[in-house]
């Protein structure tokens, strides 16, 4: 992406001293931007490897534009990395924490990590300085975190991030929108200033709870509407109609709008799965029952076992000793990040029942994972194997050349779990193609088709 656009927008911003702690996938993309908005930044990182690499200018993510960015921003002079949360933490008039938050065995936001900064720095923070929690934390924390700060002249602030993996620092520099949650009027401007040109104007200022809240709730969502649509797709099937007209008629009012309604094999990734799980625990410690949301979390199992209950009917009922070709292993395309991937758990569920999974992904180095061999090339994935699965989106799929994968292929299955191909083009080709959501014969309603 070019973030040239940013800078075009006229816009003063008065450079600050700014800290991330935790140079991690959110830490790293709001360092590198804050730092091209024109403050001056410290990235810490308790691993003293990945501060080398990052000094060095290797990003360690697949994340689009960020290598480039970090780059300018080492060179200008703006952007730096180092060990010492302390000795930055006293340096700085801002401090974001960007630090992970697991979920606990029963489900809960580990927040021990945030803490345990905010315990470490407290003593050294400038009278006046701001801390900010930018990792997904439960409703509470910005208490937690001014009595682990232990100071009364220090403020704090919640400001949660709304980056989407491969759109990250176009969700950074051009956000839908800023949370800032503070006690005081004062507080919440500062911050808001540190975002240059959208500082105010796509600002929702709130109370601290409710700016945890809204993290929470938009990931929660998110995740319902694609297991209505995930649902909505199985209905499809069943009545014979078209997951693809369905969602573009329903797509069209601007009271639904057509963002997000793509049928897949379930969602996934590092964010979806852990914050619907912890906003449950969340509502049940206040005593609510978030019912939906909890039906969410499990049919959406249902419908990662629904690309492997298709690639068992494919295969006549049994896959076991039978080679699966599947294409992509990351949860989503534009990232390498295999956490919670349904491409993985499709993979993993074939493999313990016997079958022999050939994987290709962009962004995944050949070898063997998790009882499968990954190549290094999406044909030869496909070599001799008896059906191919498509589980993630990456472009390089759609256009795959049909009839040279025909002549590499052993059989003539292909389950899309992201509808990427043109199933009347597969057909053509003698394959037998099943879609999420789209009738057996693969023909797009014409008048629907844009
Ligand atoms: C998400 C939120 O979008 C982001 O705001 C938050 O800060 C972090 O969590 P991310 O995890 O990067 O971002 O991925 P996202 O693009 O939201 O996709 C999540 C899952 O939903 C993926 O598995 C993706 O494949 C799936 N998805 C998304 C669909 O199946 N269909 C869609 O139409 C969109």
């Amino acid at each position: 992406m070019s973030y040239g656009a940013v800078l075009d927008v006229p816009h003063a911003v008065r450079s600050r001293r700014i800290v991330v702690v935790g140079s991690g996938y959110v830490g790293l993309t709001l360092g590198a931007s804050l730092a091209l908005l024109g403050h001056e930044v410290k990235c810490t990182d308790k691993s003293v490897d990945r501060v080398a690499q990052l000094a060095e200018g290797r990003v360690p993510i697949v994340e689009e534009g960020l290598t480039e960015l970090v780059g300018e921003m080492l060179a200008a002079g703006r952007l730096r990395f180092c060990v010492d949360n302390v000795l930055a933490a006293a340096w700085a008039e801002f401090v974001f924490l960007c630090l992970p938050t697991p979920n606990g065995a029963d489900g809960r936001a580990d927040f021990s990590g945030v803490q345990a900064v905010a315990v470490e720095i407290g003593p050294q923070l400038r009278p006046g300085a701001t801390v900010i929690i930018k990792s997904t934390v439960p409703v509470g924390t910005g208490e937690m975190l001014e009595s682990a700060l232990a100071r009364s002249d220090v403020h704090v602030a919640s400001n949660p991030e709304f980056l989407a993996e491969g759109s990250a620092l176009k969700d950074c520099l051009l956000p839908d929108r800023i949370v800032i949650g503070a006690r005081s009027d004062t507080v919440a401007r500062d911050v808001a200033d540190l975002y240059g040109p959208f500082g105010y104007s796509r600002t929702i200022f709130t109370d601290v709870a409710s700016a945890e809240l809204i993290k929470y709730a938009s990931n929660a969502y998110l995740a319902t509407r694609l297991t209505f649509v995930n649902s909505m797709a199985e209905l499809c099937e069943a009545v014979g109609a078209d997951i693809r007209s369905v969602m573009a008629g329903m797509g069209s009012d601007h009271r639904i709008g057509d963002a997000f309604l793509q049928p897949g094999p379930g969602w996934g990734g590092s964010c979806l799965p852990k914050d619907t799980q912890a906003l449950v625990r969340i509502a049940e410690r206040f005593g609510c029952d978030l019912a939906l949301v909890k039906t969410a979390i499990a049919r959406n199992a249902h419908h990662t076992q629904r690309v492997v209950d298709k690639v068992t009917t494919a295969l006549d009922g049994d896959v076991s000793g039978r080679r699966i070709a599947l294409w992509g292993l990351t949860f989503k395309a534009g990232t390498d990040d295999l956490r919670s991937s349904p491409a993985l758990e499709i993979a993993q569920r074939l493999v313990a029942l016997g079958a022999s999974v050939q994987a290709y992904d962009p962004t995944v180095p050949a070898g063997s994972l998790h009882g499968m061999e990954v190549h290094s090339a999406a044909l030869s994935a496909c070599k001799d194997a008896d059906a191919l699965i498509i589980g993630t989106e990456w472009p390089e799929f759609a256009s795959v050349d049909l009839t040279a994968l025909a002549a590499v292929m052993g059989g003539r299955s292909i389950v899309d779990a992201r509808n990427l191909l043109d199933p009347v083009a597969a057909a053509g080709e003698g394959f037998s193609y099943a879609g999420i959501g789209i009738p057996a014969t693969g023909e797009r309603f014409a008048q629907v088709a844009v």
